[in-house]
């Protein structure tokens, strides 16, 4: 047998979460041919002795919807051994183009996007100009609502919930993986439970996924998990809850029992899951944070307040570049937190922030958990991001897996790599074996970790060897090859 590229003589992870076999992989084009130990000729032949190959891993929470067509190489993802993304997360999406737009502009103030129409339109313009990892995108339901109801807080009438269930249904059509909300973002926060089941019932029997961004994830975190139960059952859908988290430390230790209530729902049959960045600290708009009362204590979110001002560090602002990486301590040591959001929200009303707001207990024994899912919510800001954007996944398998022991590497491979692509969906995806594709990492076990940093976010990981998608080499030894051979993902 004649193929184009072998890895030769690896520690293979398989994906399915089974314990490393030293063998051989064998690409041709862009699928795996066989995995083994027969010997082939091979146009390229890599040594991997003790290294590991393990599936390309799959970031299933990204905000990369726009990053993707602006900055297509996707450094800070491939780096870290992504060949596949999930977009559209937390209610944010790429279709209506206008709703779209404003989003692309909070994010990526200044860039200029190609128009295109609906989801179809948005995997088409993927298609012609495609970044260096495959890309799958959830509708997100804040662009949809926006386009129907505009900034209005009352509920769908019977006119307005039946377009958006057609701008969904067009998404879903178009190829889309399911569909997303983010809760305690304008507008999808005047979303009461039945327009969610509403829609969620839109995609019954087809697989596709209800990934959600919770009302509140302090201390009201239970009541969000059974909000969201409540859509899977009554939708009939698979949910996956995003970031899961306790925030806040009032709410610190609620996982204990949001995983139970996970459990309770799996063991009825309910088809559960989540995702989770592997960081104790979060990040998102500082807009949001105020409005939510996380600084004051005014109803809603956190319900009361959790932050203190050296708990918040600016990670963007396009008005004031100067505030990246400094704290509201930093900024005015005088004032209230409350306060000095306020005057930095009167300068610039879309600063990007990084959160302190999570315990480490708490973070690893949501890793530990088996419906965890890994997800990077990397926020593709200029400035200084949160650092899960570049260095989630060597996180978990260098620091949590091999390093603290909180699973095992296999485990965590698995929950990267097959079982997202499993719940996504994703055809032919997430695992070595020959017929799949060829996304495949390259990583020394002993070397792997992240670098990336709050004052060095970009900073690429250690010990990723390669990276190939769809059969082609994307970075090699830390270096990006200038390759792009990235693919929209359509359900089927
Ligand atoms: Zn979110
Ligand atoms: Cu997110």
């Amino acid at each position: 047998m004649h193929v184009d590229l072998v890895l030769r003589g690896a520690e293979v992870h398989d994906g399915t979460g089974a314990p490393p076999v030293v063998g051989d992989v064998a690409v041709r084009g862009d699928r795996i041919v066989a995995v083994g130990g027969a010997p082939v000729a091979a146009a390229r032949t890599v040594d991997a002795r003790g290294l590991a190959v393990a599936p390309g891993f799959i970031d299933v929470h990204s905000h990369d919807d726009f990053a993707v067509l602006l900055d297509p190489q996707m450094p800070e993802k491939v780096l870290q051994g992504v060949t596949t993304e999930i977009v559209g997360n937390c209610g944010l999406g790429a279709a209506p183009f206008r709703e779209a737009r404003a989003s692309a502009a909070m994010l990526h103030p200044g860039r200029t996007l190609p128009a295109w129409e609906g989801y179809a339109g948005y995997l088409a313009a993927l298609d012609r100009d495609p970044p260096s990892l495959n890309v799958a995108a959830l509708v997100g339901h804040g662009a949809l609502r926006l386009a129907v109801l505009g900034t209005a807080p009352e509920p769908p009438g019977d006119a307005a919930l039946d377009r958006m269930r057609a701008l969904l249904r067009e998404g879903l059509e178009a190829g889309a993986v399911g569909y997303s909300t983010g809760l305690i973002y304008d507008p999808g926060r005047h979303a009461r439970t039945e327009e969610l089941v509403a829609l969620a019932r839109e995609m019954r029997g087809t697989g596709a996924v209800y990934a959600t961004h919770m009302r509140d994830e302090s201390r009201g975190l239970l009541d969000s998990i059974r909000e969201t139960l409540r859509v899977a059952e009554e939708g009939e859908v698979p949910v996956q809850v995003s970031h899961h988290k306790a925030a806040g430390r009032g709410a610190w230790g609620l996982v204990k029992d949001s995983l139970r209530l996970l459990e309770e729902a799996r063991a009825r049959g309910l088809d559960v899951a989540a995702d989770q960045y592997p960081y104790t600290s979060a990040s998102t708009m500082l807009g949001a944070v105020s409005q939510n009362g996380w600084l004051a204590g005014a109803p809603g979110g956190g319900g009361a307040r959790m932050l203190e001002s050296t708990h918040v560090r600016i990670a963007s602002s396009a008005v004031r570049p100067e505030w990246d990486g400094r704290t509201l301590q930093e900024i005015d040591a005088s004032a209230s937190a409350h306060d000095v959001a306020q005057q930095v929200l009167a300068i610039d009303p879309a600063v990007w922030v990084v959160v302190e707001m999570m315990c480490e207990e708490d973070v690893r024994a949501v890793l530990r958990h088996p419906t965890t899912l890994i997800g990077s919510d990397g926020l593709p800001t200029a400035g200084k991001p949160h650092p899960r954007l570049a260095g989630t996944f060597p996180r978990v398998l260098g620091h949590y897996a091999r390093d603290e022991g909180v699973l095992t590497l296999p485990e965590a491979v698995h929950r990267m790599t097959g079982a997202s692509a499993t719940r996504f969906g994703l055809r032919d995806r997430g695992f070595v074996r020959a017929g799949a594709y060829a996304d495949l990492v390259v990583f020394d076990p002993a070397r792997i970790l992240d670098r990336a940093t709050t004052s060095d976010p970009r900073r690429p990981p250690d010990g990723i060897a390669h990276v190939f998608v769809n059969g082609v080499e994307v970075a090699r030894d830390g270096v990006h090859t200038g390759a792009r051979p990235g693919r929209a993902l359509r359900r089927a």
